[in-house]
């Protein structure tokens, strides 16, 4: 691709989130107004923002790894995949079938250039609000089988979803198309009482954008996976997924999190409680915990997956509870 007919499209006076998060990743996409953007949530955030987008990329990046090579996921769809980048979901899982999916037409443009007649992408245009326009589309139903168990990729786009409601509605349409034992990656911000004046000035910059932002409270996430399996709660600091030490103040404010779950129940699950090795979820409104407190011991849960059982960074993801992730305004 020629160095700049990634940006033909692109309107160089509006920031624009995709290529502010491209620039947070340090990736090479974006214009003067989207790392200027970028610089400026970054100082609302509380100096969070830019490791916790490098962090979250980390995740979406490693959990596809996993999901291929540990519970041998062959399929994935990556809605609101964002800017290629120099490593994507098809490079973390070169033997899936991959269909990206983005609003932004200058993504869908870029990734278009890059990847048409490749064997195992698909590209569409599409919005993560319209699920099953997206499950239905052509280029999404030759390539991927819904029949068999697929890797749903949800890497910081519902925080582009106004309402509630609408989030957990698409969240159980992708439940109920996807086949049992698919699963689900999904990334989000986070308000908590800690981090609540940030995340208000940062949904105020979001404005500029045509995307404007919508952080949740632990609470709400709760409410809007409640089609997905929750043998564990799963809500987890999103730095805990980068490999290396991140430029983050230890006592910056937790402002986004990671979930990866099941779209089915534990089958073995015993009829007084969760499955094996999974701690039930406490209450919301409990003493939060400590941020020394210690995990509970990670032990086998057969229905959380091979994934979930042989990646020894997801055991211990999978066993961290809200309580660690800070209370709710
Ligand atoms: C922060 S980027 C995340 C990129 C990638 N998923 C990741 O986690 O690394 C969010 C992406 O979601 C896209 N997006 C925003 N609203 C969307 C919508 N309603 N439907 C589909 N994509 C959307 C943006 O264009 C952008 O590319």
């Amino acid at each position: 691709m020629d160095t700049l007919d990634w940006l033909r499209d692109a309107d160089p006076t509006v920031p624009n989130a995709a290529r502010a998060y491209n620039y947070a990743i340090g990736e090479p996409h974006n214009l003067h107004a989207d790392r200027q953007f970028a610089e400026d949530i970054h100082q609302a955030s509380g100096r969070t923002f830019l490791a916790e987008a490098q962090a979250n990329r980390a995740f979406v990046l490693d959990t596809v790894r996993t999901l291929s090579h540990d519970a041998g996921i062959r399929q994935f769809l990556d809605i609101g995949c964002g800017v290629p980048t120099r490593t994507n979901a098809h490079d973390a899982a070169p033997h899936a079938d991959i269909v990206y999916v983005d609003i932004d037409p200058v993504v869908v443009g870029h990734c278009r250039h890059l990847w048409s007649g490749h064997p195992r992408i698909g590209v569409i245009h599409g919005d993560v609000r319209q699920p099953e326009q997206i499950l239905r589309h052509p280029d999404v139903t030759a390539r991927l089988d819904l029949t068999q168990p697929i890797g749903v990729l949800l890497g910081a786009v519902l925080d582009f979803v106004a309402d509630p409601g609408d989030a957990a509605g698409i969240l159980t349409q992708l439940a109920a198309a996807a086949a049992p034992g698919s699963y689900l990656a999904l990334s989000h911000s986070l308000v908590t009482s800690r981090n609540i004046a940030q995340q208000d000035r940062v949904r105020r910059l979001f404005r500029q954008t045509a995307t404007p932002l919508y952080p949740r409270t632990a609470a709400q996430l709760h409410t809007i996976l409640d089609g997905w399996s929750r043998t564990e709660p799963n809500l987890n600091p999103i730095t805990h997924w980068h490999p290396e030490p991140l430029h983050l103040d230890r006592h910056a404010p937790i402002g986004a999190i990671a979930i990866v779950a099941r779209n089915r129940p534990c089958r073995s699950r015993p009829p007084a409680g969760p499955c094996q090795g999974s701690r039930p979820p406490r209450p919301e409104t409990a003493d939060p915990a400590p941020a020394s407190a210690p995990l509970a011991p990670v032990t086998h849960c057969d229905d959380d997956g091979p994934a979930a059982a042989q990646h020894s960074r997801h055991r211990k993801m999978f066993c961290v509870s809200m309580q660690d992730v800070g209370t709710s305004p």
